[in-house]
């Protein structure tokens, strides 16, 4: 047996007696979906998907090269032009994710001379890029403007990024992004913002909750979303004054060293923004049906569309998550160590697509199984 046998049979047994293995389902439709991140039903809407049939027949299905080399295509810079419209930034720039686009952003930003302050709660995604970024990296509790104050004004670094998402992808609670984009302004740092599950769900017209943030230097402020969840389709993008945009063209390997966004979800994307500005009843059904979940869990109104329901203990989590599939409901199942607090919780979703009689259905069973693990 080679060392690396014996290595991935330890780490096996290790995550089986831990209760972590993590196993790749395929999804059942007959279940009712309390876990994905489609939060408008767009990814199966008709008009998203011949978006992405017309992209696919104009442009074919792949991109076929990096952006800089001869990957960049008209529907790339109408879409960015849509998307910096929609939320009023001054530039974007699409990456093939919203991965990517956070590795992008935080890499290229972020020298040896720029500390960033991230809160403990942010995605992967953002850790990882903080992780690769050259900047020493301060990692402050959740939602703490004092810690991001403290790290801000004590720093021996000419720069500083400040790393948050405006709703958070399992706790669902918004971050004080006026508060710290103040802080930013008195401190001379920049505030990063990932909207991956605001836009779509949060701020005027699901235009996310950085909308209404207005500087008087726009290059302090950087948001970055993906076109995964809400908008139904695939990639990410940040939307930032044209100088930083221009600086992530020459300087973020993962836009330069990566295959262009794919037409078919460029296509997708942009035919998701037009029914998101068409259609404003989308953002108030998720939100009504966001807060009758919470209110069935007995817990607060979330800022977006994601409920994080605390349960005892990672065992207490799994069972409650396996009755709730029992009774057709799917939700997903957080437990340490990829939870930072270490509180294992339900992570609920509201979708708009969800039909009355099934969230009265999950109304009806979510107390008596959330209440057994409270
Ligand atoms: C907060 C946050 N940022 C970024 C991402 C990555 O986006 P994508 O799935 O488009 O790569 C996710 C996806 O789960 C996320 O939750």
């Amino acid at each position: 047996m080679s060392g690396l046998s014996r290595w991935l049979a330890d780490q096996r047994a290790a995550r089986i007696s831990g209760g972590l293995e993590r196993r790749l389902v395929v999804r059942e439709e007959t279940m009712i979906d309390l876990a994905g991140n489609d939060y408008l039903g767009l990814a199966t809407d008709p008009g998203v998907i011949e978006g992405a049939i017309r992209a696919a027949r104009e442009y074919g299905v792949g991109a076929g090269a990096s952006r800089l080399v001869t990957g960049n295509l008209a529907i790339h810079e109408q879409l960015q032009a849509e998307l910096a419209e929609f939320t009023k930034r001054p530039a974007a720039l699409a990456f093939s994710t919203g991965y990517h686009a956070n590795l992008g952003a935080v890499t290229a930003l972020a020298d040896a001379d720029t500390l960033i302050v991230s809160d403990a709660h942010v995605h992967a995604s953002l850790v990882d890029a903080c992780r690769l970024a050259r900047g020493r990296v301060e990692i402050v509790g959740h939602n703490d403007v004092d810690a991001v104050r403290v790290a801000l004004a004590h720093r021996s670094e000419p720069r500083a990024l400040v790393v948050v998402e405006s709703i958070y992808s399992v706790l669902g609670d918004a971050a004080p992004l006026a508060e710290l984009a103040a802080l930013c302004v008195a401190h001379d740092a920049t505030l990063l913002v990932d909207e991956a599950h605001a836009i779509g769900v949060a701020g005027e017209g699901g235009r996310g909750l950085a909308y209404d943030i207005d500087l008087a230097e726009p290059e302090r402020l950087v948001v970055t979303a993906t076109m995964s969840k809400a908008l139904g389709a695939q990639g990410g993008v940040v939307l930032a004054d044209s100088a930083v945009i221009e600086h992530l063209i020459n300087t973020a390997r993962a836009f330069i060293f990566d295959t262009g966004l794919a037409p078919p979800a460029a296509g997708a994307a942009r035919a998701a923004l037009e029914t998101l500005s068409a259609r404003p009843e989308l953002v108030t059904r998720v939100r009504s049906h966001a807060a009758a979940l919470a209110e069935a869990c007995g817990v607060e109104p979330p800022a977006g569309a994601v409920l994080s329901v605390p349960i005892t203990s990672p065992e207490a989590a799994v069972r409650a998550r396996d009755k709730l599939a029992w009774e057709g409901l799917r939700v997903g199942c957080f437990r340490p160590p990829s939870v930072p607090d270490r509180v294992s919780r339900l992570r609920i979703t509201a979708r708009a697509a969800l039909a009355d009689s099934d969230v009265e259905h999950a109304c009806r069973i979510l107390p008596t199984i959330v209440s057994e693990g409270a």
